[in-house]
């Protein structure tokens, strides 16, 4: 049988918008790290990834800006490859779903499906937006709900009560595009037959699951999937960037984003065998019966990676053309917040990954994000985390292990590796534990527990100090020089395998540590013996981690925020109107008061918009008595997120103005206002 193949691929990033930590944490650093572990390995791997370019969010940013989608995709997928590699990723391709051979890859297998009768064609009524002149998917219009009243109900469901219905039953439908009303309109589209994948799809998850070692989350996700039951899924939308349909009649219709972007993986592949001159080489990795394929992503691409790519490769297998291999496993991370809250973009939350990289170098952002991976639960990225794992790990433990060590050799040996002599117990057991170390961590990372792995090695390091400590070596250079050189001998060698060990974590200042060492990596499993020959010369050190300083960290806080104020806007910074129209003021009178026992501020109010009431707990109870409040009509922030005021539930917020000697006073309108009418 052929040596073992492995294809790894990441999820294709929008090209709409620079990738932010939480991107690196949540698939591409974790990739990388097992990809360059397994190069080391010697393995016969390829790393996959690229930018998704199609997809109704780039065909807004674009009508935003008026430019071309083109325009967006070029500078976003730009944008995303300079600062992926910056980072240090080591893509084998970072290829883009804009190109001809995705284009062909994507129609090859929509015809295949269509062919052969698979796709069903169905008529449907959807909401069309005039003066945007598109057919709007279901996030992009919102109204009332017709069973509970809930104003932001989606075009076919409302995530407040959950009931399904008709789009023609939703009450004052508004496009979020224009904010005008659109209509329903007549199309049609092709369903895949997902339900038919539905058995076959709950054995692959099951088996391969059991057999690989699927993480929890993902297992859970997938059942939860598969417990709903699949259904028909429409692979094709009414929209003028994308993949054409291949078929007569089928103008102003392209394939869905989510069809065409995980068949990227496979273009990408294409496009990277053409690069290497052997344009069947894909097909090694894709169709090989000794390959395995490994998808990194995040948790909200589980559903894309882990029952629909799968069913499509399934629905193509089931032809007469060469077959593709299915996902071994899919590691799906959680999410990583930044300074306790999640990324957004909206509320300018974050950071991207380039605005980093011009401030720190990649490395200590790598080992930050590594020994902090959200691979159980989500995690969080804090700046003073991040500048105690700089300056107490890298640089007070791994830093100074290596340069205590190389400055005592150049010292006292000539940066010459001193011979070892007579063992005793300590350097016996150091050693020990140095040569079970790339089995150790191998085993952590061959089972995707990246976190772990990169903890385990930076103890070494750790032991390494105790080792040069406990040994004294700055004592025995003037009672027992040959003590003394076992003892440099052995930490040379640990920082051998450190730097080694350590390099698909930290490439760039694993390598410094072999340009200090003079040498060059052996293979993984051997990077643990006695790899550097007594005599052999090495360079003088250099600093590898410089501390970061605390005003450094207070200005990136004050900058990329770290308490509550700064994650809004400034006052002076300007909002768009779209971004002001968010905010959903309207008309409601105030139909219930009383009072909240235990609480001298707080009144539970019951408010009536137009067709719909809530429930709103304000901060008012010392200016204004349930008796005098009932019947006003009064302003409310409609679509602020519920939440709990001493334990009971708030659906909003009254607007109020406060004096200078906390006088306070609700806005109120007067009776001739409709309750619910919007305010603007
Ligand atoms: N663009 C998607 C996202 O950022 C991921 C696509 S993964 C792919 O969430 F496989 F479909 F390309
Ligand atoms: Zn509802």
């Amino acid at each position: 049988m052929s040596k073992e193949k492995i294809l790894v691929t990441a999820a294709l990033p929008y090209a709409n918008s620079p990738i932010h930590l939480g991107h690196l944490s949540g698939a591409y650093l974790p990739a990388d790290i097992y990809v360059r572990y397994q190069r080391l390995k010697g393995s016969d791997i390829i790393f996959i990834c690229g930018s998704d370019e199609h997809g109704v969010p780039i065909t807004i940013s674009a009508d935003k800006e008026e430019v071309k989608p083109q325009q967006i995709i070029d500078r976003y997928h730009n944008l995303n490859k300079d600062a992926f590699n910056k980072f240090g990723m080591s893509f084998d391709i970072y290829s883009r779903t804009s190109i001809p051979i995705h284009h062909q890859t994507s129609k090859e297998f929509f015809l295949e499906f269509h062919n052969r009768g698979l796709l069903k064609e169905k008529k449907t009524n959807q909401f069309y937006d005039k003066k945007a002149r598109m057919f709007l998917p279901d996030r992009y219009v919102e109204g009332t709900c017709p069973n509970c009243g809930y104003l932001e109900a989606r075009s076919d469901e409302c995530e407040n009560c959950g009931t399904l219905y008709d789009p023609s039953e939703l009450k004052n439908p508004i496009s979020k595009i224009t904010g005008e009303a659109p209509v329903l309109k007549e199309t049609s589209h092709w369903f895949f037959p997902l339900g038919n994948y539905q058995k076959r799809l709950e054995e692959y998850v099951d088996t391969y699951s059991k057999k690989y070692g699927w993480k929890d989350n993902v297992i859970q996700y997938c059942k939860g999937w598969l417990k709903d039951g699949l259904k028909d899924r429409a692979i094709t939308r009414d929209l003028d960037w994308g993949v054409p349909v291949p078929l007569d009649g089928a103008e102003g219709k392209v394939l869905y984003v989510w069809f065409e972007a995980v068949l990227g993986y496979i273009s990408a592949t294409k496009e990277l065998s053409r690069e290497k001159g052997k344009d069947s080489l894909w097909k090694e990795y894709w169709q090989g019966s000794n390959t395995k394929y490994i998808a990194f992503i995040g948790k909200d691409n589980i559903v894309f990676h882990c029952i629909i790519f799968p069913a499509m490769l399934m629905a193509w297998n089931d032809g007469d053309k060469e077959k593709y291999i299915l996902p071994e496993n899919v590691p799906a991370n959680e999410f990583l917040n930044f300074e306790g809250k999640k990324f957004s973009k909206s509320r300018n939350w974050g950071i991207h990954v380039m605005d980093f990289l011009n401030i720190f170098p990649a490395d200590p952002l790598r080992y930050t994000l590594a020994a902090n991976l959200p691979e159980t639960r989500d995690t969080d990225f804090a700046w003073d985390e991040f500048q105690a794992r700089n300056n107490n790990e890298l640089a007070d433990i791994l830093g100074n292990f290596i340069n205590r060590t190389f400055t005592f050799v150049h010292k006292h040996f000539d940066g010459k590796v001193p011979d070892k002599h007579k063992l005793l117990p300590i350097d016996y057991d150091m050693i020990k534990l140095v040569a079970d170390y790339p089995q150790k961590v191998s085993d952590l990372f061959e089972n995707y527990k990246i976190r772990d792995g990169v903890l385990e090695i930076i103890n070494l390091a750790r032991v390494g100090n105790k080792y040069f400590n406990d040994s004294e070596p700055w004592k025995t250079i003037k009672t027992d020089r040959a003590k003394c050189a076992t003892t440099l001998n052995i930490c040379l060698q640990t920082i051998y395998t450190l730097g080694e060990l350590l390099s698909p974590v930290i490439p760039n200042s694993s390598e410094k540590i072999f340009n200090m060492l003079n040498a060059g990596m052996v293979s993984w499993f051997e990077s643990a013996k006695e790899n550097l020959e007594v005599g052999h010369q090495m360079n003088k050190p250099e600093i590898l981690f410089p501390k970061i300083e605390d005003e450094v960290i207070a200005r990136q806080k004050e900058k990329y925020g770290s308490d509550d104020t700064s994650e809004f806007q400034s006052e002076d910074e300007q909002i768009t109107y779209d971004y002001f129209m968010k905010t959903q003021l309207r008309v409601a009178e105030i139909i219930d008061a009383e009072k909240i026992p235990k609480s001298e501020k707080l009144l539970k109010l019951k408010v009536r918009l137009a067709d719909e009431e809530k429930q709103i707990i304000a901060g008012i109870a010392k200016h204004y008595s349930p008796e005098e409040i009932k019947g006003k009509k009064v302003v409310i922030v409609a679509n602020l997120k519920p939440a709990k005021l001493m334990g009971i539930n708030s659906q909003g917020m009254v607007l109020a103005i406060e004096n200078e000697e906390g006088k306070l006073q609700i806005l109120s309108v007067d009776n001739s206002f409709k309750n619910g009418t919007r305010v603007k």
